[in-house]
């Protein structure tokens, strides 16, 4: 068994490496490693082969795993094989980052009274790097555990080559246990635990009844306009004020949450004001804390994230368009089967306007992890030791789609340790990270390696 781990050194340790950290998230976070831009293929790919060098350079082997898509970067801290191995899982591809509202430049790393500015410091960079130096510690101070890192970099457009990729690699990334480190606290004095995390399922519909702009004058009565033609459609498929999904069927999977699941939500120190002041909201559809937390964590969704067609300049133009484009999507909950999802929304769209093409983007279905048994034990414990504080159980509402992936190909569980926080603004302009969350997230890690050590192998089954 090894020795317990004493805060005071850890917090020694962290200040000791806050400079080189700090290096290392600058030059990840300059890396723009957005994974849905085609022109920046050559970045991600830069991203990798930095990342690995990275490992390397950490004591750990590493190397690139090819995908029909972007790679991966696998790295292992191997100890001996007969040891309990730990995977952590980030991702290093990060959202598109652009528009007026960055103070500062995206891929640019600032560093301002120990907050980090930049796309992806908080999704999922500076986690990673948390990860890697909590296990760095561990490692320098032998504890029995091989320690794998699997870092994704497709995660931000669904994972679509994740799951073939580790499957065909099985032998290689084989694993006892994950750790992901990809998902936010309830507040900063309330560490969460996750029990679970949302689906996905994307869509885009498409209606074309032209093929150039019409005068409005000349053709406005006859003509259709697919831009309105759109806007019905959505009105027909969820109520714009309530958010109610009047799509047939849409709920007939949902579970309601148990008591106790209420009970937990009721304790996460969740409050309606700190929800809208982190996400800078002006007013929203319903003020119950309760009743938002279940809407973000326990019930479906159909979102529009975007709707294209028709004019967009200055002043009015007096056509009408020939096409209109609209990206969907639906969150998803435990049971909800995302082939149901798309089967039920094309047949709706097909009745109620059989022009509109759509076709289905990303599937992630929806997980329900374990938050009991000696592993969770362990998250519980380490966060507890690194923060001062017992994590509170709540939901996640957003999907990663690795998660399933990882449960069902190493058939090992898999648990959270997130570190971001709801200020630092996923996906947001200013997106950013802060060495208090890097500092407790790396003796969080040490600590969790150093108690998995003493669990004997195979103890992440029972
Ligand atoms: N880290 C997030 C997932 C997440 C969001 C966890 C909120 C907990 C709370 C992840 O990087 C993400 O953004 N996933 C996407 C996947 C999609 C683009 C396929 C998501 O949830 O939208
Ligand atoms: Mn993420
Ligand atoms: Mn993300």
């Amino acid at each position: 068994m090894a020795g317990e781990f004493k805060k005071e050194d850890l917090r020694k340790y962290a200040a000791a490496g806050r400079g080189e950290y700090e290096k290392v998230l600058e030059k990840i976070v300059e890396i723009p490693t957005v994974s849905v831009e085609p022109e920046r293929k050559a970045d991600v790919r830069r991203g990798a082969e930095y990342a690995v060098s990275l490992l390397e350079s950490s004591g750990a082997k590493a190397r690139i795993y090819e995908t029909k898509g972007h790679p991966i970067v696998f790295g292992r801290f191997q100890r001996r094989a007969n040891l309990p191995t730990v995977t952590v899982y980030n991702h290093l591809d990060v959202q598109p980052a652009e528009g007026p509202d960055w103070k500062t430049p995206p891929f640019q790393f600032v560093k301002k009274d120990g907050r980090y500015f930049g796309r992806g410091t908080t999704d999922d960079k500076g986690p990673a790097i948390t990860a890697l130096f909590g296990a760095r510690y561990a490692w320098e101070n032998d504890v029995p555990v091989n320690i794998n890192f699997l870092w994704e970099l497709e995660e931000e457009i669904g994972s679509p080559h994740f799951e073939t990729t580790i499957k065909e690699h099985a032998k290689d990334f084989a694993t006892g246990s994950v750790v992901v480190s990809d998902t936010v606290w309830v507040s900063r004095s309330r560490p969460a635990q996750p029990a679970g995390l949302r689906g996905l399922q994307g869509f885009r519909f498409t209606l074309q009844t032209g093929e150039t702009d019409q005068h409005s004058g000349t053709a406005g009565g006859a003509a259709r306009n697919p831009v309105t033609e759109m806007c019905q459609l959505i009105g027909d498929c969820v109520d714009g004020k309530t958010g109610r999904v009047k799509i047939p069927g849409f709920y007939s999977d949902v579970v309601p949450p148990s008591k106790r699941e209420i009970e937990d939500l009721k304790n996460s120190g969740f409050t309606t004001r700190d929800f809208k002041r982190d996400h800078l909201f002006r007013s929203l559809r319903v003020d119950d804390a309760l009743e938002i937390m279940k809407r973000v964590w326990m019930m479906p969704t159909f979102e529009v994230h975007g709707i294209a067609g028709g004019y967009q300049g200055p002043g009015v133009k007096t056509i009408i368009p020939p096409k209109a484009t609209a990206i969907v999507s639906c969150r998803l909950v435990p049971e909800m089967d995302p082939r149901k999802i798309v089967r039920l929304v094309t047949d709706f769209v097909k009745e109620r306007n059989p022009d509109v093409k759509v076709s289905a983007e990303h599937t992630l279905p929806a997980y329900k992890g374990k938050t009991t048994g000696p592993y969770a034990d362990a998250i519980r414990a380490s966060m507890k030791f690194a923060f001062g504080k017992e994590p509170v159980f709540v939901r996640e509402g957003g999907s990663i789609g690795a998660v399933l992936s990882m449960e069902k190909v190493f058939k090992a569980p898999v648990f959270f340790l997130g570190l971001s926080l709801p200020e630092h603004g996923y996906h947001a302009p200013n997106e950013n990270f802060d060495w208090g969350q890097a500092e407790g997230g790396m003796a969080a890690f040490a600590d969790y390696f150093r108690r998995i050590g003493d669990l004997e192998p195979g103890a992440a089954k029972r």
